[in-house]
């Protein structure tokens, strides 16, 4: 099959990353180890996973006019992200996130949205040329909500399958679910999402149910090192991840959906896509950084021969 095109409408950040062997407590302060200004937001870490992947990748979103903003583009551009719908508002901050990474790998975020927050539907419908049928789109919830359903609609209309990872979650209308072809939260969004507690294969089966009988064709819920489980019409199932010793766990999510992405786009079915999208994840995770810690595919493809 063609390669078809994806298209990622979402955020992007200048991630300022400290590594610390434990979280402090509220109102404690402690030594850190090291920091760095790293690539990240989950859009932008969405598409560079994708891009370097292989696929062809169109990034719609908002940078500042600010050294983070060219920061950002240079890396998108040089990971190989098609640049040519991506704006720059004159008049706001690049996106930040302040992250916390403690020695076991676990992190703490808080993003200040910046830029990401002017993303509008009106600059979805100035750049849906970009939108091409039998292509796919890619979005998350670091942009307004009213920009993220006008993407949706078009997508609809023009006939480019849907994926949505949530996050950060909030609750969602049917009337975006119904369009929705693939739904990725994790086990804390999807709880936000159906106010079912997810802690056991079972009640991961429940929230998922709840949201296919809102609209949602297939809903994949990323287990972190368990994996992640696919329900659908068809029935359920679930892929393990591999065994990997975990260093940095930030933008997980985003490989596995910018792996997903990726595989839809090559034709590949959601029983092939989804332990691949696993792969890919669970190799992000032994690397430091987000858009950093997104593989190739010839170290994917030697990953998998372990
Ligand atoms: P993050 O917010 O840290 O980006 P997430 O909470 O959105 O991640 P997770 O469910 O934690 O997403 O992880 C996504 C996928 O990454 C999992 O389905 C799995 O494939 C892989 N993964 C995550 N953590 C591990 C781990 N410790 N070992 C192996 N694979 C992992
Ligand atoms: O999913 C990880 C990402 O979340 C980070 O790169 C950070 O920028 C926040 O958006």
């Amino acid at each position: 099959m063609k390669r078809q095109a994806c298209v990622v409408v979402g955020s992007a950040n200048m991630d300022l990353v400290v590594t610390t062997n434990r979280f402090p407590q509220a109102g404690e302060t402690i030594l850190g180890q090291a920091f760095a200004a790293i690539p990240g937001g989950k859009g932008a870490n969405q598409a560079v996973c994708c891009a370097k992947l292989g696929g062809r990748v169109h990034f719609v979103g908002k940078l500042g006019k600010d050294r983070f903003g060219d920061q950002l583009r240079k890396s998108m551009k040089s990971d190989g992200v098609l640049l040519g719908h991506t704006m720059t508002e004159a008049d706001a901050s690049t996106g930040m996130a302040l992250i916390t990474v403690d020695r076991s790998g676990q992190n703490e975020i808080i993003v200040i949205s910046g830029s990401n927050m002017r993303l509008t539907p009106r600059d979805i419908d100035a750049h849906s040329g970009v939108f091409v049928r039998g292509g796919v789109l890619l979005l998350q919830l670091e942009i307004p909500l009213r920009t993220v359903s006008r993407a949706v609609a078009l997508a609809r209309q023009k006939r480019l399958r849907v994926i949505l990872n949530p996050a950060p979650a909030q609750k969602l209308p049917d009337t975006l679910l119904r369009c929705v072809d693939y739904l990725t939260p994790n086990e804390t969004e999807a709880e936000i999402l159906t106010g079912v507690k997810v802690t056991s294969r079972r009640s991961a089966e429940h929230a998922a149910r709840q949201l296919l009988n809102r609209g949602v064709k297939n809903v994949v819920i990323t287990l972190g090192a368990k994996g992640s489980l696919l329900v659908n019409r068809k029935g359920i199932c679930l892929y393990p991840a591999r065994r990997v010793r975990a260093v940095d766990t930030t933008a997980a999510g985003d490989a596995f959906n910018g792996a997903l992405a990726y595989a839809l786009t090559t034709g590949s079915d959601a029983e092939e896509a989804i332990p691949f999208a696993n792969d890919v994840a669970s190799l992000s995770v032994t690397r430091f950084g987000a858009q950093v810690s997104m593989p190739t595919l010839a170290e994917v493809r030697h990953f998998r021969r372990q």
